[in-house]
């Protein structure tokens, strides 16, 4: 009898702990926190749609608001097996639940005792994976780290963009500019990936402050694609509309690969496409099960680096007028950040050549030419004078993945931050430099927590983990508005 009154009092405590979980009114969806963790202190609400499902005729389409649910219906974001978008290669974080288009999702940590009103800054993390991989989910997304260096209380939120050629990028670029298009292609929107994070920032603007976030104090930040797209959001429209829907930014070394030429390989590999795809056209695209997609995507991102196109967003014209590089250097982007800071890990390069061993001139001259596909013979030639100088003594490795960082982090890190320096004191740099310091070391020490995060062990020199967490949160340390709890 006791021990039925006890069950019956566990299973009472069990039930009100998951009905007391708060519930926020979105309008077009009732949102209950996932869970509470009670070590941690942070609500946690998991797989916030901000978007419509991106299937059928929505398939690579700009992504639209979500549709009302049902009146009263509540939302935990459990009921959803995969929030992960298809990937291409061996994403970081094999997933036992597989992908889904259906993808368009973000996840919003908030400390207890924070309540709507309380206009505290929102911190907000864009993965990167090459454009072709990475989520939310990613096994090192886990912020409490971060939480505990702020010192104050912030909002975290981390978003879901598509990324693979197949859903995003490929298509996008290859409706660009309406070359030698298949002529179904006029419904496909370029850059969607771009698209979505944007969507996801507005969602941020609009509903973060029923969390307790302060909307007007947003700072984002993001590694490689990531650091790319907020690249391309401050370079939106050559600055002419559509401002950043944030206040500061961190660019880890963000990634561009300048294939804005080479618009016949293109072509080609959108034909391999959907060949691949077993289609012969674009509306039998949008019908084929995701899994053929990514049957051929997989493909096409192995054959893609011998088609010399790379994986990247394309100059469409409209989002992406030019390089963004190029319109930092023409003055064309937004200038309405108050701060920020761009970063480079010190031997990016190294990821795509560890060793320093068998790496040659012809290695330096293949990577020139699928890096930057269209360049003259007398650029070629500039570069090489520039890299290949033999009075500067450095090895063939060090030239070679010197060039591949320059080319695809070093730069944009560089002009993001010289562009702002231009405008206000508020532009920072740092190199991290911790041994290896290849394209990517730098995320582990971002998102360490003294062993809670399983990537803790990736972080080798124990005596430097306190610095990235705390520069990242720097940026609005002193600004947010103060209160104890
Ligand atoms: C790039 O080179 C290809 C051929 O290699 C050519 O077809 C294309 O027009 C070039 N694109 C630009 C923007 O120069
Ligand atoms: C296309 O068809 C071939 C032959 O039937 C099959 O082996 C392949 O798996 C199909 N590809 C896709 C992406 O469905
Ligand atoms: C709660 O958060 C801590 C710190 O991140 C973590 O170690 C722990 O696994 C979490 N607990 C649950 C049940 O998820
Ligand atoms: C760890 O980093 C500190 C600070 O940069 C440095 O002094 C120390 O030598 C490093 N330790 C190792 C084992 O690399």
């Amino acid at each position: 009898m006791k021990f039925a009154l006890l069950l019956l009092l566990l299973a009472r405590s069990v039930a009100s702990l998951v009905t007391n979980l708060p519930i926020i009114d979105l309008g077009y969806v009732r949102q209950r926190a996932t869970e509470y963790n009670t070590t941690s202190g942070l609500y946690i609400y998991r797989n916030v749609r901000y978007a419509r499902p991106p299937t059928g005729e929505l398939r690579f389409r700009k992504p639209q608001p979500p549709l009302p649910e049902s009146a009263g219906t509540i939302s935990d974001g459990s009921q959803y097996k995969s929030t992960i978008c298809p990937q291409a290669v061996s994403p970081p974080t094999p997933s036992a639940n597989g992908f889904s288009e259906d993808c368009l999702f973000l996840d919003v940590y908030v400390p207890s005792g924070v309540n709507s009103g309380d206009d505290v800054p929102v911190l907000a993390w864009i993965y990167g994976g090459g454009y072709t991989t990475g989520s939310k989910d990613d096994i090192y997304v886990n912020p409490v780290g971060l939480f505990r260096t702020a010192q104050k209380p912030m909002i975290f939120v981390a978003l879901n963009y598509r990324i693979t050629r197949t859903l995003s990028s490929l298509l996008e670029r290859v409706g660009a500019f309406g070359w030698a298009s298949p002529p179904g292609e006029k419904t496909v929107d370029p850059n969607v990936g771009l698209h979505d994070a944007r969507a996801a920032l507005q969602w941020i603007k609009d509903y973060i402050h029923k969390f307790g976030g302060n909307s007007a104090d947003v700072t984002v930040f993001g590694e490689s694609a990531g650091g790319g797209i907020i690249m391309h959001s401050i370079t939106a429209y050559g600055g002419t509309r559509d401002p950043p829907l944030f206040q500061k930014a961190i660019l880890q070394s963000p990634a561009f690969i300048p294939t804005k030429g080479n618009l016949q390989a293109r072509d080609e590999e959108f034909k391999a496409f959907i060949a691949k795809a077993n289609c012969s056209d674009l509306a039998c695209l949008r019908r084929a099960p995701t899994q053929a997609l990514m049957q051929a995507n997989s493909f096409l991102t192995r054959h893609a680096a011998t088609a010399g196109v790379g994986f990247s967003v394309v100059v469409d014209g409209d989002f992406v007028p030019d390089l963004p590089a190029k319109l930092l250097l023409e003055g064309r982007y937004h200038k309405s950040l108050t701060s920020v800071i761009t970063a480079n890990n010190q031997h990016e390069g190294g990821y795509f050549f560890p060793t320093s061993t068998g790496v040659t001139i012809a290695d330096f001259n293949s990577f020139l030419s699928t890096l930057v596909p269209n360049m003259t013979s007398a650029g070629q030639d500039a570069v090489r004078a520039l890299y290949l100088d033999p009075a500067s003594h450095e090895s063939i490795w060090e030239r070679t993945t010197s060039l591949i960082a320059d080319v695809e982090f070093d730069c944009n890190a560089q002009v993001v931050a010289s562009s702002y320096a231009a405008l206000r004191d508020n532009a920072f740099r740092y190199i991290f430099s911790v041994p290896p310091a290849k394209h990517g070391d730098d995320v582990p020490y971002s998102f360490y927590s003294n062993g809670d995060n399983p990537t803790d062990v990736l972080v080798v020199n124990t005596s430097v983990t306190s610095v990235l967490p705390h520069i990242i949160t720097s940026l609005w340390r002193s600004t947010g508005r103060s209160k104890t709890y």
